[in-house]
């Protein structure tokens, strides 16, 4: 499977913030924002991304990360030219999809929580078809809205919908089958002049093949789109990095956890940075780590 960030698009509603650099490089509380969609496809097993910028930004990412591998991870850069709408994505990344199933994730999009692993692995797991995922929230006029059944059974999609018929928005992330690049291809644009990724989950639906999973009751899931979300996300983190001493999207540690790297990988990667409070969270995961691996070998 092969993950997909889509980090183009103008920014322009955080200027002047956003000026100069993209608003998905600029600073979730401790990392850029981009580290916790990242974060989301690793933790999904995806270690093949395709990462897709405007043309200004491109360099300014390959900068902050690089080809990957001091995450364990492989990425590529395209550049989409014009922000021409979210399944625009499916139609630069399809070399780089080559067949193969996908997941995309929006650079803004925030997610945290328990369970999130077993639902990512599901949707992963599905060989046909395409899997959303819902999550209830107080302003679903400002997102794309899923209906559903008692059974989950998604019912209808509709983007920003006045009249909403659930409160579910459809948030920024969404696994498809091999054929989401040729139905991408038949997607118009909308009445804003934008592919709508609406308009190519209903192509799925009407298949009867589009899946949604709920992201319930104390799971998190933040659209940094604005800055009072920027802000609400930055302090949602450190409320919960002060509060268990364990952080959010720290992809060193998931790399370890996850066997994507060694703990001696690890370090020499991170040795050439000054040490700070994130370098000393990664050193303390490994020397944990460490020392229980010697406790249960005792
Ligand atoms: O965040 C979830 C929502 O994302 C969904 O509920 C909606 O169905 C979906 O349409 C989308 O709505 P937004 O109004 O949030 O989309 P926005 O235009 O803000 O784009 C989301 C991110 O994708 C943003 O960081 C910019 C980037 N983007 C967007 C477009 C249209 C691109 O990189 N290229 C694009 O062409």
């Amino acid at each position: 499977m092969k993950g997909i960030i889509l980090a183009g698009g103008a920014g322009t509603r955080l200027y002047p913030a956003s000026l100069s650099i993209s608003k998905i490089l600029l600073p979730i509380y401790d990392k850029p924002m981009i580290y916790y969609p990242i974060c989301t496809l690793m933790l999904a097993g995806i270690k093949d991304i395709m990462i897709i910028t405007n043309s200004r930004d491109k360099n300014n990412f390959i900068d902050v990360l690089g080809d990957g591998s001091q995450f364990g991870l492989n990425f590529q850069y395209a550049i989409q030219h014009e922000p021409r709408g979210i399944v625009d994505a499916f139609l630069i990344a399809e070399d780089f999809i080559n067949g193969d199933s996908s997941c995309l994730v929006l650079g803004d999009n925030i997610f945290h929580g328990m369970h999130f692993i077993h639902l990512l692995k599901r949707a992963a797991s599905r060989i046909t078809g395409a899997t959303i995922f819902g999550y209830n929230v107080s302003d679903p006029q400002r997102f794309g809205v899923v209906e559903f059944d008692q059974n989950y059974k998604v019912i209808s999609i509709e983007e920003k919908p006045q009249n909403p018929k659930s409160d579910y928005a459809i948030t920024g992330l969404y696994f498809y089958d091999s054929h989401v690049c040729e139905y991408a291809k038949t997607v118009k644009p909308s009445a804003r002049g934008e592919l709508e990724i609406t308009d190519l989950n209903k192509i799925y639906l009407e298949r009867n093949e589009l899946n949604v999973e709920i992201l319930g009751r104390g799971f998190a899931w933040l659209d940094t789109g604005t800055f009072d979300s920027m802000l609400q996300a930055s302090n949602f983190v450190q409320s919960m990095e002060l509060n268990t001493g364990v952080k959010i999207a720290c992809l060193e540690e998931v790399a370890y956890k996850y066997g994507f790297l060694t703990a001696e990988q690890i370090e020499a990667n991170i040795s050439k940075f000054k040490s700070n409070s994130y370098y000393e969270y990664i050193k303390k995961v490994i020397r944990k780590r460490r020392s229980k691996l010697i406790d249960s070998n005792l």
